[in-house]
């Protein structure tokens, strides 16, 4: 039953052009689930979290228009971004180093705090795929359980920490549960934490949330840094494109493991980024219908005897213990492609939050 994400990934690389084993649940899918026009037999994606309303009308033009610079490098666009992103984030230009997806920066904080050999504190489940390469670098992991009702136990965080703990990771609203900290908790955890290592807050999923940002933090705190994506609610997974937000002394230590800071972007995916900050009513449309079809999902969900863990984010966590059909055979057989069971105990597993109707034909499917 299980869907082992690098079996997989091994099984399904055999027909990836150029992409071979790559770090994320479905980016190696065959190019062929990309096609031009949509038909009956394009698979139903509800894996990754992308979203599915995604690039804005604006990110598409700023990308078509762009194609032309290409032949440039694209300084001016990068500091404009940049720009842009201080502004949205209240912080000021150098706390801010641009990136290829929030990935990157994932990596370049693994490597920056596996510069002196230590641990790693993570919750468990939580959004773990990079911490595979943290411990080839060396940090070893420490893995803590989540509460009862599977949100991140900010207690049991801290005293997990020791003597040898470099990196101290919250996913807020954390992968796969879509539970969330409280904002004072959590500014409460992040002062303790922070003494002595460097905590590392992913906001993938904030934007699906009215919750603020803590990167007013950064000004002030030298070990606390925060990573953004365009990938969740700007619709922009595929152009790859992220950001840090740090303090300024540890963006520039940060940048030093990049031969070329904010240099990993291309001009393309940078003017999308850019044009999707200011499109400001596509984030508020995709954060309205995200939760109107997570409302419905999740009512059909228990009506079919499957649990759900309240959700924050573009996707849900549930338990598969009282469901008696073979899940992930009534997926298959639906072509529609859904993740895993994350924790045996209990079955639980996540689905993406797609479109209505992709959400009917997922219930349907298990009905
Ligand atoms: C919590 C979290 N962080 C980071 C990422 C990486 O996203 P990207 O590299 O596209 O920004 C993901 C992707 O699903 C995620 O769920």
């Amino acid at each position: 039953m299980e869907n082992n994400r690098r079996d997989w990934l091994k099984k399904i690389s055999v027909g990836v052009v150029g992409l071979g084993l790559v770090p994320f649940e479905t980016f190696a899918l065959p190019t062929d689930h990309f096609p031009e026009k949509e038909s009956k037999d394009t698979p139903v994606r509800l894996s990754s979290n992308e979203n599915p309303y995604g690039p804005s009308k604006a990110a598409k033009t700023a990308m078509i228009e762009s194609i032309t610079l290409s032949n440039r490098y694209g300084w001016e666009l990068s500091s404009e971004l940049v720009n842009l992103l201080g502004v949205k984030n209240k912080v000021n230009l150098n706390n801010i180093l641009i990136s290829a997806g929030s990935t990157e920066i994932l990596d370049l904080v693994s490597q920056f705090a596996a510069l002196q050999k230590g641990n790693l504190v993570i919750a468990d489940p939580s959004y773990g795929y990079w911490t595979d390469t943290a411990e080839k670098l060396g940090l070893t992991k420490i893995k803590v359980p989540l509460t009862a009702d599977k949100k991140i136990d900010l207690p049991k965080m801290l005293s997990s920490i020791t003597a040898d703990t470099k990196l101290v990771y919250i996913c807020n609203p954390n992968n796969p549960t879509g539970t969330i900290c409280e904002r004072n908790d959590l500014i409460q955890f992040i002062s303790q934490a922070s003494k002595n290592s460097i905590v590392l807050v992913d906001e993938a999923y904030i934007d699906f949330t009215d919750q603020e940002s803590v990167s007013h933090l950064v000004l002030e705190n030298k070990n606390v840094i925060i990573a953004k994506t365009f990938s969740k609610v700007y619709g922009l997974a595929g152009a790859r494109i992220g950001y840090a937000i740090a303090n300024s002394s540890t963006i520039e230590k940060l940048s030093e493991l990049q031969t070329w800071a904010n240099g990993a972007v291309s001009v393309v995916s940078t003017a999308a980024a850019i044009a999707s900050l200011k499109d400001e009513n596509f984030v508020n449309e995709t954060k309205a219908l995200n939760q109107k079809t997570r409302d419905y999902t999740i009512a059909e969900l228990e009506k079919l005897n499957i649990s759900c863990i309240h959700s924050n984010s573009n996707f849900i966590y549930f338990s598969l213990k009282n469901y008696k059909k073979d899940f992930f055979h009534q997926l298959e057989v639906n072509n529609i492609i859904g993740t895993k069971i994350y924790e045996e105990e209990g079955k639980w597993s996540r689905i993406t939050i797609g479109k209505k109707e992709e959400m009917q034909k997922f219930i349907a499917s298990l009905q």
